[in-house]
């Protein structure tokens, strides 16, 4: 798309109201006609189509049209399987054509910087990097059929507690490095039609007011082409947003801010050219859609679109943990042993969130029945053994599923958290599985030994207790097909390859934002910086029950032969990996960068690429993967830009982010940072310059090594090293003075 034009040739024909008219939505889902302008269906998102049919809301109350429910992005991200993302991304653009929808609002980038936010399932990991890969994909597969995407939630967007008025508060390289990051990655690399402010405050401002943001950030550097539409409410102040580069404010306000925009233009409070703009976009967007409609798209198959979430959802279950029982591994299970199925999850799945995202599925696979069918003629038993919502008498239901436990061959125990406990709109409170639950599960092992646990959940659960069963199954949510997928994972049908999008702690109180979690007064204070997720557990050695990247396979794999190359693309890291089991399967490849002796604050080890590789048993190969230069840099205070590091770096080929397989190093060449030393820079600064120590000792009178350790020489260079050089003309008792200082740098720097 060619650039916007402030004078508005876009809209040559419209007026001044006409084109504030263009910048509110005309009702809930859809934007205003206006002139040669259509209108436009924008809605979530961002796992299935929710398409209501009558009443409308934000927050998944009313009822929408049957669409399939893929697995939410805490399920689809463990599978770090970015084709199996892109088909995903592609079929939910088939149903929105389907269903005349013109924007759907996904996907979600924010990063799980807590694990208590409520609405974690909805976005990929506690890693930019993945995120924004995994997200990348998905806008491809979805634009691909005429459908734009909704990149979401710009930005900080952390916590759902007080999400309207509270403020973010966050330093600039974990804003860049962190937050920021994947939203940069996506919208350089597939140009999302749109980017949705959040409701929150960055550093005081409102996202939906902030120019920063929206405007020097997101189009003066990343280059976004397309359109900013708030999010469902956000926004405070119409005039202030449209003057910070809001587009689209949505939902539609019955057209009272179009007014106050038009008033503020007439007196001359609010630039011409601003509301000029955002209705070219605007309009830009609409043109965009109606092209969109005219692609041809395969028509919605739910049959085949059911099948692809079953495939995406098998695909990102995680095998935590596998122990032997008598010999044998408890998974995969046999067909034709007698089997306890227990919990209230087998008979009626967990499998999404609640909110916005919450989809009307066209059908629901329940594990039970899905076990049933692949359990060959042996006897499959099934109690609750809980209830979700503490009615019931808990002894009696938990003795009879420990009795179906104890006659079975097996166990297969589901937990997990009940709807009612996580939601978009609100944060948990602990991290715990309800008592009831893990009471059933203790006993159960104890009449048990061959017991698997599947788990179901949005956000990460402590698992100590879980533990102490012998295998245990992560399906997060994993969408409509997670019954058949679970069963497919079960037996064996498909050998589980998903990996964690984020650690699981042991205690709440190891995780980094624990004392600076929801904030208070309306501001959040980031308090942990850079070390969010693993970055934390790793910098501080903090025993974790399951690292960041973690999973099992019924297979196993070996890593040889680790070679690395560079150029100005960034690392190439190749490494031969080699199923040394017996059975098909696949492996998630994970390369993980440090840079040792680094001149700024870093993490010990930070993600910088992955790929995936499915191998026969015996099978081998050679894997290559781009850690792209731009992922290596550290966002620079002092420049304001990205700058990578000259010298050393070290790679890691990992199968979890604590597993490393393989290490080596390469050499890369840095960028210029020139920033240009001054009288209030430092000794230490000053010292790093090449002739800098001889010049310096020339002209102070400082003492000098003797060689004999008395504190003096080397150590007196590292006791001055944080003195400004501008103290020195006190310091050296008049032998120097100010102007000598700024000649001597002027000298260094030359
Ligand atoms: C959510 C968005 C959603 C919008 C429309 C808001 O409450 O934060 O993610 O797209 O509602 O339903």
């Amino acid at each position: 798309m060619t650039a916007l034009d402030p004078t508005g040739p876009e809209t040559p024909e419209l007026s001044l109201a006409e084109r504030a008219a263009l910048g509110s939505g005309a009702d809930f889902w859809t934007t205003k006609a206006v002139g040669p302008v259509p209108a436009l269906t924008l809605t979530d998102g961002p796992h299935g189509v929710r398409l209501q049919a009558e009443d409308a809301d934000h927050l998944g109350i009313s009822a929408s049209r049957p669409a399939t429910c893929f697995p939410p992005a805490v399920g689809l991200g463990q599978s770090w399987d970015t084709e199996l993302v892109s088909e995903v991304g592609r079929a939910l653009g088939v149903e929105s054509r389907a269903l005349g929808v013109d924007v759907l609002l996904g996907p979600g980038v924010n990063i799980k910087r807590d694990p208590r936010c409520g609405r974690n399932f909805e976005y990929f990991s506690e890693d930019p990097q993945l995120t924004g890969t995994l997200a990348t994909a998905w806008v491809r597969g979805l634009q691909s059929t005429g459908v734009g995407a909704s990149l979401k939630h710009f930005a900080a967007n952390n916590t759902e507690y007080d999400r309207m008025r509270s403020s973010s508060d966050v330093a600039a390289r974990p804003l860049r490095e962190i937050y920021l990051r994947a939203f940069q990655q996506v919208v350089q690399q597939a140009q999302p039609w749109t980017v949705m402010c959040s409701y929150n405050r960055i550093n005081g401002t409102y996202a939906s007011e902030n120019r920063w943001l929206l405007t020097d950030v997101l189009r003066g550097e990343w280059g976004f082409d397309g359109a900013v539409v708030s999010d469902w409410g956000a926004v405070q102040d119409r005039v202030a947003s449209v003057a910070a580069g809001l587009d689209l404010e949505m939902p539609g306000a019955g057209g009272t801010t179009d007014a106050q925009v038009v008033a503020a233009v007439e007196a001359g409070e609010l630039d011409a050219a601003s509301v000029n703009l955002a209705a070219a976009r605007t309009a830009a967007l609409a043109a965009r859609g109606r092209a969109g409609r005219t692609l041809p798209v395969a028509p919605f198959d739910p049959a085949a679109h059911h099948a692809l979430a079953r495939r995406a959802a098998a695909n990102s279950v995680v095998l935590l943990k596998n122990d032997p029982v008598e010999g044998a591994p408890v998974l995969p299970l046999t067909a034709g042993r007698p089997l306890a199925v227990l919990g209230a999850f087998a008979a009626a799945p967990r499998y999404q969130g609640g909110g916005s995202s919450h989809v009307n599925p066209t059908q629901v696979d329940v594990p039970l029945d899905e076990i049933r069918a692949l359990a060959g003629n042996a006897e499959v038993t099934h109690a609750p053994g809980f209830t979700t919502d503490g009615t019931g008498d808990a002894a009696a239901l938990r003795a009879e599923a420990v009795a179906l436990a104890a006659a079975a061959d097996t166990a297969v125990v589901f937990l997990g958290l009940a709807a009612h406990q996580e939601s978009e709109g609100f944060d948990r409170e602990d991290i715990e599985l309800p008592r009831e639950q893990l009471e059933l599960l203790a006993e159960v092992i104890r009449v048990q030994p061959r017991t698997a646990v599947v788990l179901s959940h949005g956000g990460v659960l402590r698992l100590a207790p879980v533990t102490a069963a012998p295998a245990l199954l992560d399906g997060a949510l994993l969408g409509q097909a997670a019954g058949g997928a679970l069963a497919d994972v079960l037996f064996g049908r498909v050998n589980p390859s998903g990996r964690l999008t984020e650690t699981a702690p042991v205690r709440l109180q190891d995780t980094p934002a624990y004392l600076d979690f929801p904030g208070e007064h309306s501001h959040v204070a980031y308090g942990e910086g850079l070390f969010v997720g693993y970055r934390w557990y790793d910098a501080r050695d903090i025993e974790v029950s399951f690292p960041f990247g973690h999973g099992l396979s019924y297979t196993e794999f070996a890593y040889s032969d680790l070679e690395l190359s560079a150029d100005e693309e960034g690392i190439s890291a190749s490494v031969t990996v080699t199923n040394t089991g017996d059975r098909t399967g696949r492996e998630v490849v994970q390369f993980y960068v440090s840079k040792p002796g680094s001149a700024v604050v870093r993490p010990l080890r930070e993600l910088k690429g992955h790929a995936t590789v499915t191998l026969d048993a015996g099978a081998s190969e050679r894997v290559t993967v781009l850690l792209p230069r731009a992922g290596l840099a550290y966002w620079d205070t002092r420049a304001e830009r990205w700058i990578v590091e000259g010298g050393a770096y070290e790679v890691l080929a990992a199968a979890s982010s604590r597993d490393p397989r393989a290490t080596a190093s390469i050499e890369l060449v840095g960028d210029e940072l020139d920033v240009p030393l001054t009288l209030d820079s430092t000794l230490g600064e000053v010292m790093s310059l090449p002739g800098a120590a001889e010049t310096l000792t020339a002209l102070l009178p400082f003492p000098q090594d003797t060689g004999d350790g008395d504190a003096l020489g080397i150590d007196m260079a590292r006791m001055m090293a944080s003195i400004p050089v501008r103290r020195l003309v006190s310091f050296a008792g008049g032998a120097v003075t100010t102007a000598d200082l700024e000649e001597l740098l002027a000298r260094l720097q030359s």
